[in-house]
């Protein structure tokens, strides 16, 4: 396909920013919408692993992930929206074209979703005290991790076919006749989508080095469990390293030729670099491991890591876009937009800095504190701007929105 048919594929009104605020903002979000997923889907099958064992401390993990599991699935979710979003606005001509070719899969998304999350849901609801009670319904919690793989797949497809323009007439019309069913899926690298998976195995055992320190933070008293996370979550970042480094350079090496020179180039090195480090870093930090805040560390490292492997799939699809097909995402006409950007950035970091501030900081002290926990009247302060901050919200957008249509 030329250049000029894509970008004649473009919103003409243009965007309301500039494109590099689009791109920066979609890396990062993806980079927390995937590590959120890996959480989801490592302390998922930790959940069934202990769910099904006998032993004591297995039963006893499975019973914190559950919860663990319970919460990601909602960030996953809820945070996967926000690349979507950015993704939209810079590569509208590529995102949507792969949605509409394979659209019957696109709304299934919601509804496999749906079932997922009900079924995770379910287990969570028949198995409240794993350690002490008989596990109810393992076999719903499996069918939630397949069906979230499934859904996983769907964007995977999404996001492989959006860099095949050339393929697109021939997907849309095999053999010069129309189907218009959007039922195929055209595209996929199971390479690549492995490697995506696979990092839930170090992700979550990096989680479980945040989760013995916050056990620590109770002052937990039996030791043997708090080794046992080590162990495990020593264990699950080796491996799963290694598992995921294999799935790379089988990415890398199938790359299709007109971008081949990327697969010996620097980001596929940072990447594994950056993985390899974030895996080691619990090792490297030694007894500093259990003293202060240095437990917390190895998630820090971990995120930027995964910044670092977002940023890598970036330059995937930039040198094929770019570089292959002469699409540059960052020459999109821009109509500025001051009351948009404005009020993104206000949401982001005054609406949600304090609610997101007032959630952890009574998900921590409740969970530091032994016996009823009452929070603190700074921290009733900070819950209550949430609240009038997030109903001002919602008279600004209805206000605006009125206005706009009948002022
Ligand atoms: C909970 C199950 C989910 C799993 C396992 C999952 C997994 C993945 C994976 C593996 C990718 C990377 C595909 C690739 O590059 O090859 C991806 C991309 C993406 N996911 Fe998810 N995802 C899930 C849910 C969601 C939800 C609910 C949303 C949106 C509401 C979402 C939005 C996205 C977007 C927009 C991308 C592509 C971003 C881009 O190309 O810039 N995901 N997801």
């Amino acid at each position: 396909m030329d250049t000029a048919m894509l970008y004649a594929l473009r919103d003409p009104l243009g965007i309301p920013a500039h494109p590099l605020l689009f791109l920066i903002l979609g890396v990062a979000t993806w980079a927390l919408h995937i590590a959120a997923v890996h959480v989801l889907l490592g302390s998922s099958v930790l959940a069934i692993r202990g769910a099904l064992s006998k032993d004591d401390h297995w039963r006893r993990l499975a019973d914190a992930m559950v919860n663990t599991a319970k919460v990601a699935v909602s960030v996953a979710i809820v945070i996967g929206v926000a690349p979507l979003l950015f993704v939209q606005v810079i590569y509208d001509p590529f995102w949507y074209t792969s949605n509409v070719l394979s659209a019957w899969w696109v709304i299934g998304f919601i509804f496999i979703l749906i079932v997922a999350t009900l079924a995770l849901f379910i287990f969570y609801a028949l198995n409240h005290g794993l350690r002490t009670h008989k596990t109810r319904c393992p076999g719903s919690m499996i069918l939630a991790v397949l069906l979230f793989l499934v859904v996983g797949f769907i964007m995977h497809a999404l996001s492989v076919q959006m860099l095949e323009p050339d393929q697109w007439k021939e997907w849309y019309a095999p053999n010069g006749v129309i189907d218009a069913s959007g039922r195929s899926i055209h595209a996929f690298d199971p390479w690549r989508f492995g490697f995506f998976i696979a990092l839930s195995i170090p992700v979550i055992g990096i989680w479980l080095f945040g989760y013995r320190r916050y056990l620590q933070g109770r002052h937990e008293a039996d030791t043997d469990y708090l080794d046992f996370l080590k162990r495990m979550g020593t264990r699950l970042g080796a491996v799963g390293t290694l598992v995921a480094l294999v799935l790379l350079v089988g990415w890398m090496r199938g790359l299709p030729e007109d971008i081949a020179g990327f697969a010996t180039g620097i980001w596929p090195i940072a990447a594994a670099a950056a993985l390899i480090v974030a895996a080691a870093f619990p090792v490297l930090l030694g007894r500093r491991l259990d003293r202060g805040l240095w437990g917390y560390t190895p998630i820090l490292v971990a995120t930027v890591a995964m910044i670092v492997i977002a940023t890598m799939r970036e330059a995937v699809r930039w040198v094929t876009l770019f570089g292959v097909h002469g699409y540059n995402p960052l020459d999109y006409k821009i109509t500025m937009d001051w009351y948009s950007t404005g009020l993104f950035f206000l949401t982001f970091g005054v609406l949600g800095g304090a609610v997101v501030t007032y959630l952890l900081t009574v998900a921590w002290q409740a969970g530091q504190t032994e016996g009823t926990y009452t929070p603190s009247r700074a921290v009733n302060r900070i819950g209550t701007a949430g609240i009038v901050l997030l109903l001002l919200w919602i008279a600004q957008y209805f206000g605006f929105g009125l206005w706009t249509a009948y002022a």
